[in-house]
Formats: structure tokens, C-alpha cells, sequence
């Protein structure tokens, strides 16, 4: 360990795909970027399991909170395409973007209902979505089991395969001069006078300056000490298993992503197809379970009778970072120099291209109010605010400590 380690402008705790985005979009301009993953890159991450469903219009869900993260789903889906293309330039490698849509569907009476009310809902909002008669939907995809009540198709709702983004993204944080550091598990971020911070603390006591530090960790970034409490983003993992699965005949069995109630099917276009996902608050437990595969594949086999004669792959479990709200944490919190890109939730691969946008804007004009909003209007970056979870006690007001101010939305 040098007595005198370098000073980088900015270090990202985190290498999954919002800390090496974000890390890679800085780096673009101009700023030296350290990135501390605890693990291997892609060992331990929400990123690396991730089925990688770019669908704001299939997410869409009722409530404020709910037309916020929409806001900001379709403004990331649209930056996708540059973004992957961006990346595919940059590496050479391909990183999966398949353009085929979503298609949602009912297999009962009940869900069937419950499809129209999202159809009318969607409808309300403007947003492009079709709805299919169960033949129409057979038409589409015939590989649906006949009994398919109703199907609604929303034909901008994309895939990427997240493991080669992963790994791309790897690539173009190295090429571009990013300093990647893996298995260096960071304990604590370090605050010095101002207060603001001075960099990070590693596991064996070691230190990383640093005049911004940029806290992108999944699910694991509450456990980074040194945070005040009353500035903290309080994220928990919420558990997911996935099944990867993989037809020996090769692709054709499904075209688009389907989403059912319970689940979702998601085709990489070679034959292979991940099935996801269980939401269980469960903490850290990392154990895959029966009755999680079972669920899975019963209510998947309903739907797609020949998903039964498929290879089982890989059965793995990830944590979805999540904030109180389920939206993210995007831009400065407290002390100086200290930004959060965490608690993306479901949305982690959605958000990314927005997300290091966002970062990369802050850390280069963050005194300038007018272009920090040049890229998100008031009202959505008050809900990615960081400091939304703050304390009362913690801000600069005069009122005296108090319980939390709740959301900024
Ligand atoms: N975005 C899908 C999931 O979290 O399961």
C-alpha cells in the first residue's frame, strides 16, 4: 500500500452495470475514475442475474410513484439504443439489444379483466400498447397454450442480455482509462472538514482518495459505513430466483418477452430464455428453493406448454436494491461530494443509460441548477433525490430534530 495513494476525481463503489455506466460516462468526460467492486466484476450482482427487460409501458404501475418511475423508464428506454450502439462501437462486442416487443397475458377469466383495466390505464396515459384477441396473440406467438385468455402487446418494450453489457461495459471502462479494482470491499466512505468527503476506507484499512465518491453498491450499499445517519438512502435487498433455460432445437420458441402475472419470459434470440422472477423480502438469504422454481415453472408451463422440454441452465438468486419508495437515489446527497446511484429495485438495467447520464452531469456541473435540470425536469429529479430519506434533524434548517420528512413527492 503507497504511503501517498493517487487522489482520483471521482470512485464508484460498485461494479455492477450503474457503477461501471456511470464510471464509463464520467470517465468520458474527462474525470480519472476509480471503480471498487468487493467482488469480481459480475460474481455478485444484481446486474449479472438480471433477466434484462427494458419495459417501462409493461412496468407501468398505478399511483404517483408509479408515474414517476414510468417517467424515468421511458426516458432511459429511449437512450438505450444509443447507448448499446455507443458500447457495441466502443468494444466491438455485442451486448444483445433485441427490438421484438412484450407481450402481456391473461390466462383466466380473472387476469383477463385485470389485462383490460392495464389496457385502459395504459390507454389513459397515452402510452402504445394493442390489445389482442387470444387468436391474435396465438398469431404472434404460437407457441402460447390455446387457452391464452387475452393478450396486450406493447411493441417498444425491449430486452438486453445484462451479462454481455456486464462485460462490455467491463471493457469500455478500461479502454476509456477507468481504474478497475476488484476485491477491494469498501468499509466506509471518509468525511473531512467542510464537511466533505475525502475518498474511501477499504476493508483492510487502506485508503482511497477521492474528491468525489460515488456509492453505487446494489443491495450491499447500506452496509458502507460512514454515511451520517440522517443522510443515509435506506436500501434493502428484496430476493429474486431466475431460471436460465435453453432449447436444444434452437430459437423460435417465443419471439417477443412475455409477462404474465408472477412472471416473465424473456428470449435471447439463441435458444435460450430466462424465466424470472420471485420477489421475496427475505434479506440476504441466498438459498434458491423448490417451491421458488416450482412457482415459477407452473405458472410459466400454463402459458407456454413447451417450456417444459427446455434444458434448465442455471438456477440463480440476486438482490434487488430497494429504496422505501422503490425509486431510485440518483445525484448529491450529504456531506459534499458524496452521490448515490442506488436502489434501482426492478429497474436496475432499465435505468442504467439514464442513470449514469445523470451521475456523469452531476459530477461535472454540479453548481449549475440549469443544467442540472437540463436532462430531468423538476419533479422527477426531486423523486431520484437522495436526500428524500433525510432527517430532519440532519438538514440546514433551523427546526430542531424531528422524525423522517418523508418523500420529496
Ligand atoms: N425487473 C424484473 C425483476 O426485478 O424481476
Amino acid at each position: 500500500v503507497s504511503a501517498n495513494p493517487p487522489t482520483s476525481d471521482v470512485v464508484v463503489v460498485g461494479g455492477g452495470i450503474i457503477g461501471l455506466a456511470s464510471a464509463w460516462r464520467a470517465r468520458l468526460r474527462g474525470l480519472s475514475v476509480t471503480v471498487l467492486e468487493r467482488r469480481a466484476i459480475g460474481e455478485e450482482c444484481a446486474s449479472a442475474v438480471a433477466a434484462g427487460m427494458l419495459a417501462p409501458v409493461a412496468e407501468a404501475e398505478f399511483g404517483d410513484a408509479g408515474r414517476r418511475l414510468l417517467e424515468l423508464g421511458l426516458r432511459s428506454a429511449r437512450l438505450w439504443p444509443d447507448f448499446a450502439a455507443e458500447l457495441e462501437q466502443a468494444t466491438g462486442a455485442e451486448v444483445g439489444l433485441r427490438r421484438n416487443g412484450t407481450l402481456l397475458v391473461a390466462r383466466d377469466a380473472d387476469e383477463a379483466r385485470e389485462l383490460e383495466r392495464q389496457l385502459r390505464f395504459r390507454q389513459s396515459l397515452g402510452l402504445q400498447v394493442r390489445r389482442l384477441a387470444p387468436s391474435a396473440a396465438r398469431e404472434l406467438e404460437p407457441a402460447l397454450a390455446p387457452t391464452v385468455r387475452l393478450g396486450l402487446e406493447a411493441p417498444e418494450d425491449h430486452s438486453v442480455d445484462p451479462r454481455r453489457v456486464l462485460a462490455a461495459l467491463r471493457h469500455a471502462c478500461e479502454l476509456s482509462g477507468v481504474r478497475l479494482r476488484e476485491r477491494a470491499p469498501v468499509a466506509r466512505v471518509e468525511v473531512g472538514a467542510g464537511p466533505r468527503v475525502t475518498g474511501v476506507v477499504l476493508a483492510d484499512g487502506s485508503r482511497v482518495p477521492a474528491a468525489h465518491v460515488v456509492l453505487a453498491a446494489g443491495a450491499w450499499t447500506a452496509e458502507i459505513d460512514g454515511v451520517p445517519a440522517h443522510a443515509r438512502v435506506p436500501v434493502r435487498p428484496v430476493k429474486g430466483q431466475i431460471l436460465r433455460l435453453r432449447d436444444p432445437d434452437g430459437p423460435g420458441l417465443l419471439r417477443r418477452v412475455l409477462r404474465f402475472e408472477g412472471g416473465y419470459l424473456v428470449p435471447r434470440g439463441d435458444g435460450r430464455y430466462v424465466l424470472g422472477a420471485t420477489v421475496e423480502e427475505r434479506g440476504f438469504e441466498p438459498h434458491a428453493t423448490a417451491g421458488g422454481v416450482y412457482e415459477l415453472l407452473r405458472d410459466a408451463r400454463e402459458l407456454i406448454p413447451g417450456i417444459l422440454e427446455l434444458q434448465l441452465e442455471e438456477l440463480s438468486v440476486g438482490f434487488r436494491p430497494s429504496t422505501p419508495d422503490n425509486l431510485p437515489a440518483i445525484g448529491r446527497g450529504t456531506p459534499s461530494g458524496l452521490l448515490w446511484a442506488a436502489g434501482h429495485h426492478r429497474n436496475g438495467i432499465l435505468l442504467a443509460p439514464l442513470t449514469a447520464q445523470l451521475i456523469a452531469h452531476a459530477l461535472t456541473a454540479p453548481d449549475r441548477i440549469e443544467d442540472r435540470r437540463a436532462s430531468l425536469p423538476a419533479e422527477l429529479e426531486g423523486a431520484c433525490d437522495p436526500l428524500r430519506f433525510a432527517t430532519a434533524g440532519g438538514l440546514p434548517t433551523a427546526d430542531p430534530p424531528g422524525p423522517p420528512v418523508g418523500v420529496h413527492s
